[in-house]
């Protein structure tokens, strides 16, 4: 801690305290506000979180004006070009990068867990075949929480341990048996020997040649790598705070299944399908889209533009357009998603050579491309937000320890401002 301080002066009272000043190793210094209240009766208002740090982190930083994250003070160029998912799991759990045994003894364990309860197809042979498979996702994880509920000790390091490696090893055999089920296809085994992006294609599409799958497989792994941790994001946060009551972790991570669930947070990829789809099949051209998305008549909105921390390119974004390029350009020509491909790459250049774009900062986000990719692969679009989900359990699961290791572990609980109605009482019916 530095000796720096905020002083806030009550204007009525000509009370003041002095607030400690927190300092952070990248990123704003925070004003620690926990004498607030006790000193001078006042809570802080920010709905929405938008100037609060709601805890001390050591895993994850974006640096938004420059377009930059880092897991554990690695950049995520340098992690997608030289590391895997399973290695950046490890990273992102222990903060430092395995040596070979430490990385096979984590790699074992994973597999040791694969043998997941196979009553989780009973549960997901319940849903109808057009249910929405966030929602399958999130019964799974609750299938589960009921099975290891009499186990749970949040206190004990290999308890949380023990379901760590459960987690992130359930979350994406789950994924691959739903995909299953909605494909129509019987549920496939993992195997022990393969990875978790391995296993994943394999399950999911059983029926592609050999090199086909180890084609999808590498971007399906660095997909996962991409989208592990974004720190304190609303799915995250969420984690938090359902496991900050000791609940858990199974059920901590099905709230933040359901919170990663909606549009504003894990869906967009799928919109972005559906807009360059639709761009496909008119003959109005990108620069009509562009136009549309400029006029503020119009409600349409460039998906996969604009982030509320990034104000310059996703980093994310610009590797998986990478990706996307080696992806498609290993398929056939002809193959159906390279229009699109051309369509995303289009309405980026006219978007980055427009004022209205460039003047507000907007960029492409990890969105714009990675449905593109996931849709290459063959993943049906629903499905999307379950690969998202599937590669934040690590996240999650890192930030759930983090948190029960902080020496300020507590419930959290916000406050409020109540405006509701004053101190009045029960009437009668007869007299209302
Ligand atoms: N297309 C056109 N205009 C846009 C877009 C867009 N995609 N995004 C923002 N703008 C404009 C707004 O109209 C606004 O213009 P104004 O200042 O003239 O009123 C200005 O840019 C600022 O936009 P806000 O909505 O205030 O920015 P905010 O930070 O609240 O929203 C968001 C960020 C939700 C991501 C927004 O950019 C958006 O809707 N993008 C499209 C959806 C999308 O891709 N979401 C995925 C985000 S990434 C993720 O969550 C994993």
């Amino acid at each position: 801690m530095t000796n720096k301080k905020i002083i806030i002066k009550d204007g009525q009272s000509n009370n003041e305290i002095e607030l400690p000043v927190l300092d952070s190793i990248l990123g704003p210094n925070v004003v620690d506000m926990r004498s607030l209240e006790k000193n001078l009766g006042y809570l802080s208002h920010d709905p929405g979180f938008m100037a609060t740090s709601s805890c001390e982190s050591k895993i994850t930083f974006i640096d938004g004006n420059e377009g930059k994250l880092w897991y554990r003070g690695y950049p995520i160029e340098e992690l997608a070009e030289n590391s895997n998912f399973q290695e950046t799991a490890y990273l992102l759990l222990n903060d430092k990068l395995p040596n070979n045994k430490e990385l096979e003894d984590f790699s074992n364990n994973i597999s040791n867990s694969y043998n997941v309860d196979p009553s989780i197809r009973k549960i997901i042979e319940v849903f109808n075949k057009d249910s929405h498979p966030m929602a399958i996702m999130t019964a799974c994880l609750s299938y589960l929480s009921a099975k290891y509920h009499a186990e749970i000790d949040i206190k004990d390091k290999e308890y949380r341990y023990k379901s760590t490696i459960n987690l992130i090893s359930a979350v994406p055999i789950m994924s691959a048996w739903i995909l299953n089920y909605i494909l129509n296809k019987d549920f496939q085994e993992p195997k022990k020997d393969k990875s978790i992006a391995e296993n994943f294609v394999n399950m999911s599409f059983p029926d592609l040649t050999k090199e086909q799958k180890e084609m999808s497989a590498k971007a399906m792994d660095i997909i996962f790598l991409l989208h592990a941790d974004h720190e304190q994001n609303a799915s995250t946060s969420t984690v938090r705070l359902s496991g900050s009551s000791e609940t858990s972790p199974y059920a901590a991570i099905a709230a933040g299944i359901s919170t990663l669930w909606g549009p504003t947070h894990g869906g967009a990829n799928e919109a972005v399908i559906n807009m360059l789809e639709e761009i496909k099949n008119s003959d109005k051209g990108v620069e009509y889209y562009i136009n549309q998305a400029k006029d503020k008549e119009n409600s349409f909105r460039l998906m996969g533009f604009g982030h509320r921390i990034y104000k310059n390119y996703d980093p994310r974004a610009k590797i998986i357009q990478k990706i996307a390029h080696e992806y498609l350009d290993g398929l056939s020509n002809d193959n159906p998603n390279k229009p699109l491909f051309d369509i995303a790459m289009k309405l980026e250049k006219y978007a980055l050579e427009d004022d209205y774009f460039v003047s507000r900062k907007l960029y492409p986000n990890v969105d714009f491309y990675s449905g593109i990719v996931l849709k290459a692969i063959g993943i049906p679009q629903s499905m999307y937000t379950v690969v998202f989900a599937l590669a934040r359990t690590v996240g999650w699961v890192t930030h759930w320890n983090e948190m029960i290791e902080d020496k300020n572990f507590r419930i959290g609980r916000p406050r409020q401002l109540y405006t509701g109605k004053n101190k009045t009482s029960y009437k009668d019916i007869k007299d209302r």
